[in-house]
């Protein structure tokens, strides 16, 4: 007789986010892949789960982490083991971090680098964006071998010039030039690197430089300014344009106006950019709340929402990279010596529940089109993320909508010491979050230390331009 149970792992009576729909089904695991969706499933499992009452979705994916990267003279605070824990119990499954290349170094010798630091180490499945900061116009045959093996997401920044990291706008059309023919995507930190180092030079020769400065010195004209001159160069070359972590309303109106003028352009936003604002910086230690782009005012942030719910933003991922108070603290306050990057993959996923689906600004099927299904089809790894269907990847974060709970830096489980959302109300609590199957977070505990990320690449019919509405 054969004893074989039915299903690894059977969810029962759960409130289920699928595409397009909440439906009150069951959830039948087999073999890491999802084996079965339907109402009252029969069959046995090895494990069941009661999800009475709760919502599940798809494990989220963060399209943007910087796990340990060097920033000014130190270095982000999470590896790829503790930053794949806190977003494990962010239930976050898939993190997306990109390269670091040094001066000389190829694109692949960063990328071999970076994947050799979350293999076996990260607890979430991570996929890689390429860095290209250093001689681009010399690494441009790279590109097509690069995307054939799977990493189709080349990352350009306009700015950071002092760090060496900066390309010209004839480089980035060049770039965008050879990853459009190769049917990649171009990610791009926009902002104008002329209005940045012109602005931190006036603050700094006034003998201004507490955290305010930080925001005056990087305005949004410069992000708009950079998004028009990206988008015009995206409209000549047909690439794929990722702009990353979108701050302002400016920036957006800019990305809105490129892509109606015919760019193929997906704007990602970041939590901070909803739920904070830029009077953070006017309090005692306002500095920590440096991150680059700054934070911008209140309307700013109910234009992002807004641009959110109605499809136009597409995306949203965190740019977590959390210091700690000790090097928040080591530039005394000085603006533009203070090391930018706030932590987030944890708080990603309830700060959008709270203020984007509790609060009624957007309903969950959409939080589950930009935390899954969107980053899934702009990076090309849809075929097995980022949606509860039948053979993908059974990624399933399992959420308490009754239980309130508030954000308290002592309980998160990043390196950072400190949240930026510290105090802020959170209108549930996480109960699972499951990898392909695997149990990561159970309640409070961490149940995963055995579990370890499989590297992610995008077959090479690339990524999809194909943009949906709500
Ligand atoms: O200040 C930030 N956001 N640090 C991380 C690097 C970047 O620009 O995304
Ligand atoms: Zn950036
Ligand atoms: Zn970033």
């Amino acid at each position: 007789m054969n004893t074989q149970p039915d299903y690894d792992l059977l969810i029962r009576h759960g409130n289920v986010v699928l595409p397009g729909d909440v439906r009150r089904v069951d959830v039948g695991v087999r073999d890491g892949k999802i084996a079965a969706l339907a109402p009252e499933l029969p069959g046995t499992a090895r494990r069941t789960i009661d999800a009475s009452r709760k919502l599940v979705f798809p494990g989220f994916i963060d399209a943007h982490t910087h796990m340990g990267i060097p920033i000014k003279d130190t270095r982000s605070a999470d590896d790829f083991a503790s930053g794949s824990v806190a977003a494990a119990f962010g239930g976050v499954t898939t993190i997306l971090d990109f390269t670091v290349q040094q001066p000389g170094q190829s694109p692949r010798a960063a990328l071999e680098e970076r994947i050799a630091l979350a293999q076996g180490n990260s607890h979430v499945d991570f996929g890689v964006h390429v860095n290209i900061t250093h001689r681009p116009l010399d690494h441009l045959d790279d590109i097509p071998a690069l995307i054939a093996e799977g990493f189709n997401s080349f990352k350009l920044f306009s700015t950071y010039r002092e760090a060496g990291m900066m390309s010209t706008w004839p480089e980035v059309r060049a770039v965008m030039a050879t990853v459009a023919a190769h049917d990649g995507v171009v990610l791009l930190h926009a902002e104008s690197n002329e209005i940045v180092e012109r602005e931190t030079e006036r603050y700094v020769n006034s003998g201004s430089t507490t955290a305010i400065c930080h925001a005056r010195s990087r305005p949004p004209e410069a992000e708009a300014e950079a998004i028009r001159d990206a988008g015009a160069l995206a409209r000549d070359t047909g690439v794929r344009l990722y702009i990353v972590h979108l701050s302002s309303r400016a920036g957006l109106e800019a990305g809105l106006a490129a892509r109606a003028q015919g760019a193929d352009i997906f704007l990602e936003t970041c939590p901070q950019y909803l739920v904070l604002d830029e009077s953070r910086y006017e309090e005692p230690g306002g500095y920590f709340y440096i991150t680059t782009p700054a934070l911008r005012t209140r309307a700013d942030g109910e234009a992002l929402w807004e641009a959110l719910a109605a499809g136009e933003i597409d995306v949203v991922g965190t740019d977590h990279c959390p210091f700690t108070r000790e090097q928040k603290e080591s530039a005394a306050g000085v603006f533009h010596l203070t090391p930018n990057g706030m932590p987030g993959v944890e708080t990603l996923f309830p700060l959008l529940y709270t203020y984007g689906v509790a609060e009624g600004r957007m309903d969950a099927g959409r939080l589950v089109q930009v935390l899954a299904a969107n980053p899934a089809r702009i990076f090309g790894i849809d075929g097995r993320k980022g949606a509860l269907i039948v053979d993908h990847d059974a990624d399933i974060t399992i959420w308490d909508p009754v239980a309130e709970t508030t954000v308290e830096a002592p309980r998160l489980h990043g390196n950072a010491d400190w949240s930026p959302y510290e105090g802020m109300r959170i209108a549930g609590r996480l109960a699972y979050t499951i990898l392909r199957g695997q149990i990561l977070v159970e309640g409070d505990n961490f149940t995963g230390e055995q579990v370890y990320g499989e590297l992610l690449r995008a077959p090479a019919t690339g990524a999809s331009s194909v943009r949906t509405e709500p």
